[in-house]
C-alpha cells in the first residue's frame, strides 16, 4: 500500500494547547514559541482563538499575540474564530485562515459554543462569506467525530451531517477532529471516508487528541487513505476546556519521528521541534510530554 509521500503539520500548540493551561502565559512567551516553530520549519500554525475572554481567558491576549509575532511570507497563521464579533476582531489581526468550529455532537456544541449544530452553521455562513471576501481561507473544525463526553457515541451518519452542513456554508477545509482521543484505526478511517465524500483529500485533515493512546495509529490509518494533512501539538500541549479529561493532542515530535521513519517529507527539523518543546515546557513548568522529544532529551544528556 503507497502512503502520502509528503505532509503537511498545522502545530495548533499555541491555540489548542495554551487555551487548555491553568497558568497565564505571556504574549511575550506566546510569540517566542511561533517564532521557533517557524526555526522548526512549520508552515502552518495555529496561533490563538478570537473567542470571549469570559469562556477561555487563555486566548484573551489574541490580538497582542498576533501584533507580537514576525511574520514570516511562506507561513500560513490561522486563528479560530466563532462568530462574526471574533472574526472583525481576527480580522483587524490579518491572520491568512481563519477557523470555524463545530461539533458533531449536540451536547458538545452546547457545551462548547453555547448553541444547537444548527444555530453554529447559522452563525459561520457569513463569517465564512467575510473571510472569503477578504481573500482568507476558511478551515472548519469538527469535534466528536469520534466520541463526544457528553452524548458517547457519535455515529458516521452524524458526522458526515454536520461536515455536509459546513461543506454548504462553504468551508475550503474540513478538519476531523477526535477531541477526546477515543477513536482506533478503522473507526478512524469509516469517518475520514465520509468527510472525503464531501472534500479533495488535500482538503480533508485529521486532529487527534491522545487521551487513549490511539493518535499515532489513527493517523497511520489515515495515511493508508492518503490523507496527508494533520494537526499536531508541539510537546503535546493541550485539550479542551469543555471536554473533562481530553488530554494533549498528538505531539508534533511523535508524528515527525513517525513520517521521518516512513520516509515521508514533512520539511520540519526534530531536533529544532524539540527545541521549541522544551522551551514551552519551561514556560509551563513541567517537561516535554512527547515521548519522543523525552528519548531524545534522554539522549543529549
Ligand atoms: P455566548 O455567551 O453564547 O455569546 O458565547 P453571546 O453572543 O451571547 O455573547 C455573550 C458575551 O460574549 C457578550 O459580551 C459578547 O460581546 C461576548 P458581554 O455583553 O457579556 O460583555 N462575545 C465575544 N467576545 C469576544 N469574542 C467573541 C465573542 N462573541 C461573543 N468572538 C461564544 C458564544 C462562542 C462566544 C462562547 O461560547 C465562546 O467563546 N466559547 C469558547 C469556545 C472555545 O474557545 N472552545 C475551545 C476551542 S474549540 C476546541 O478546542 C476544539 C478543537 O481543537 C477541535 C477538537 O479537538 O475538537 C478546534
Ligand atoms: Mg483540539
Amino acid at each position: 500500500m503507497s502512503l502520502p509521500t509528503q505532509v503537511s503539520i498545522v502545530d495548533v500548540g499555541p491555540r489548542d494547547g495554551l487555551q487548555n493551561e491553568k497558568q497565564l502565559v505571556s504574549v511575550d512567551d506566546k510569540a517566542r514559541l511561533v517564532h521557533l516553530l517557524h526555526e522548526a520549519g512549520l508552515k502552518e500554525i495555529e496561533v490563538t482563538s478570537f473567542v470571549s475572554p469570559k469562556w477561555v481567558p487563555q486566548m484573551g491576549d489574541n490580538a497582542a499575540v498576533m501584533a507580537a509575532i514576525e511574520r514570516r511570507a511562506d507561513v500560513r497563521y490561522s486563528v479560530l474564530t466563532p462568530n462574526m464579533k471574533g472574526f472583525e476582531a481576527a480580522l483587524a489581526t490579518a491572520p491568512q485562515e481563519i477557523v470555524v468550529f463545530a461539533a458533531a455532537s449536540e451536547a458538545f456544541s452546547q457545551k462548547n459554543i453555547n448553541c444547537s449544530i444548527a444555530e453554529s452553521i447559522e452563525r459561520f455562513a457569513p463569517v465564512v462569506q467575510a473571510a472569503h471576501a477578504a481573500g482568507m481561507r476558511v478551515r472548519a473544525a469538527l469535534s466528536c467525530c469520534l466520541g463526544c463526553p457528553y452524548q458517547g457515541e457519535v455515529t458516521p451518519d452524524e458526522v458526515e451531517r454536520v461536515v455536509k452542513l459546513l461543506k454548504d456554508v462553504g468551508v475550503d477545509h474540513m478538519s476531523i477532529a477526535d477531541t477526546i482521543g477515543v477513536g482506533t484505526p478503522r473507526r478512524t478511517q469509516a469517518v475520514m471516508e465520509r468527510a472525503l465524500r464531501h472534500f479533495p483529500l488535500h482538503e480533508v485533515s485529521g486532529h487527534f487528541h491522545d487521551t487513549y493512546g490511539q493518535s499515532l495509529a489513527n493517523i497511520y490509518a489515515s495515511l493508508e487513505l492518503g490523507i496527508h494533512r494533520f494537526d499536531a501539538s508541539v510537546s503535546g500541549l493541550g485539550g479542551c476546556p469543555y471536554a473533562k479529561g481530553a488530554t494533549g493532542n498528538v505531539a508534533t515530535e511523535d508524528v515527525v519521528f513517525m513520517l521521518d521513519g516512513l520516509g515521508i517529507e514533512t520539511g520540519i527539523e526534530l531536533d529544532k521541534l524539540v527545541d521549541a518543546g522544551v522551551f514551552i515546557s519551561g514556560v509551563l513548568g513541567r517537561s516535554p510530554v512527547s515521548r519522543v522529544a523525552r528519548a531524545l532529551l534522554a539522549k543529549r544528556g
